[in-house]
């Protein structure tokens, strides 16, 4: 934190802003008069600030996941009724260049009513390794990747597709990360040390080098005596309780059905989504052709990268008609381009009219999480799960854009 300040106020010449303990929250909200809380803590400790931030008087905006169980995302929904404030989850993938093309075709009715999707979600060695390294890796924190990651995913489906899911049956499993895997399949040297920085891991390409970097130096390394927050520890390690590898069907409200599959050991890190419409079909698929293993050097990353050129579609298949090959629009910033749009709207006084639907509240929040979690309950009882049975979102609700 006080790394972050003192940037902060070296890039913004200002004055340093006081900061105050978690204990403290409610001290500060009424000290600086505070309208708007901006939850980005670890995905289980979102619901306490939604919580109290909402009972102070706040509205809310909160990193996704929204939270991470379904007795927290019952809590969350009490505190907004009791309240009346609002909630807003920050999905920034709605607001990416790319994502909202596909919306704008599913929304001009070219292939009809959507009846079945299926989406493959692949995370590659760097970014799917980066959740086995910290507090991801444990299904109490991050609610596994199935609620920390997949809501980006779930959310899509619901928003492209405006429905709200109803029945979830899921197998996952740990099968790549963790030491019992690596010990299988050989991999016995990469599992000689519990951290990477400041051990004899050189030459092992999942190496994470904390002080290389003056950010994770200053963010993470510098801070570990006080926060005990190790950022940097062995993917093939004990005690990880995450799946790597997941399968889920649902059943949505409006009759339509998903096939997902999320796996994060991947050589490549994309998305390809089939939408079937009962006027044709959609195909979008975007793989990036990163590959990046952070232990390398930058040369090798270079000649890393110029031969894992990335690959992209958007076919466009009516029934009876010609398909169409469009170009997958590009926008600069973060996520696609969603980053600096999500940003835009979070902080202008009076946005504009979005004819996509982009923001989210508390109940969509709540449509797009709770797909994970049911299939973590799935996961651990073998059987489907109705959503309902765990949280009612607006039941009589049949579209997504009917929820808040
Ligand atoms: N929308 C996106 O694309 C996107 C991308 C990355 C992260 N995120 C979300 O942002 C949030 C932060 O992720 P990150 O990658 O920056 O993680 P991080 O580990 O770098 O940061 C999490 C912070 O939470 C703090 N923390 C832990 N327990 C806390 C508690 N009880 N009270 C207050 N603070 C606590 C940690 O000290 C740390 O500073 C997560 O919810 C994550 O899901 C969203």
């Amino acid at each position: 934190m006080r790394f972050r300040m003192k940037e902060m106020c070296e890039t913004f010449k200002c004055a340093e802003l006081p900061m105050y303990k978690p204990e403290d929250f409610e001290r500060m909200i009424t000290n600086h008069r505070i309208q708007e809380v901006i939850v980005c803590s670890m995905d289980s400790t979102h619901d306490e600030y939604i919580v109290r931030a909402l009972h102070a008087g706040c509205n809310v905006t909160t990193e996704k996941p929204m939270t991470t169980d379904a007795a927290k995302c019952r809590r969350i929904m009490d505190a907004v009724k009791a309240t009346g404030k609002r909630v807003r989850v920050a999905f920034n993938y709605r607001w990416s260049a790319a994502n909202t093309k596909v919306k704008e075709i599913i929304q001009s009715g070219a292939i009809g009513r959507i009846r079945h999707v299926s989406m493959e979600y692949a995370l590659d060695t760097a970014h799917g390794a980066d959740y086995f390294r910290r507090w991801h890796s444990h299904k109490s924190m991050s609610g596994g990747l199935l609620v920390h990651k997949s809501t980006h995913h779930f959310d899509l489906i619901n928003w492209w597709t405006d429905s709200i899911p109803e029945q979830v049956f899921a197998y996952g499993d740990l099968v790549y990360y963790g030491e019992e895997n690596a010990l299988r399949r050989g991999d016995d040297a990469w599992t000689k040390y519990p951290r990477y920085t400041g051990t004899n891991s050189l030459g092992d390409p999942f190496r994470m080098d904390l002080t290389a970097h003056a950010g994770t130096k200053g963010l993470y390394f510098d801070a570990e005596q006080e926060t005990g927050y190790l950022r940097d520890q062995n993917v093939f390690r004990k005690g990880i309780d995450i799946e790597d590898s997941m399968s889920v069907t649902v059943k949505y409200r409006n009759g339509m059905m998903l096939s997902y599959c999320l796996n994060a050991y991947s050589p490549i890190e994309g998305m390809r989504v089939v939408f079937h419409g009962e006027r044709g079909r959609i195909d979008f698929a975007h793989f990036g052709g990163s590959h990046l293993i952070l232990g390398q050097s930058d040369a090798d990353l270079a000649k890393m990268q110029e031969s894992n050129k990335g690959f992209e579609e958007l076919v466009v298949s009516p029934h009876f008609k010609p398909r169409q090959y469009l170009e997958i629009p590009r926008a600069k910033g973060g996520h696609g381009g969603g980053d600096p749009e999500l940003a835009k709207r979070i902080f202008m006084h009076t946005p504009p009219a979005d004819p996509f639907g982009r923001n989210a509240g508390h109940e969509q929040g709540a449509a797009s999480i709770m797909v994970g979690i049911a299939a973590n309950i799935s996961i651990a009882q073998n059987k489907p799960v109705n959503i309902s049975e765990l949280v009612a979102i607006n039941p009589s609700a049949q579209t997504l854009q009917e929820l808040v």
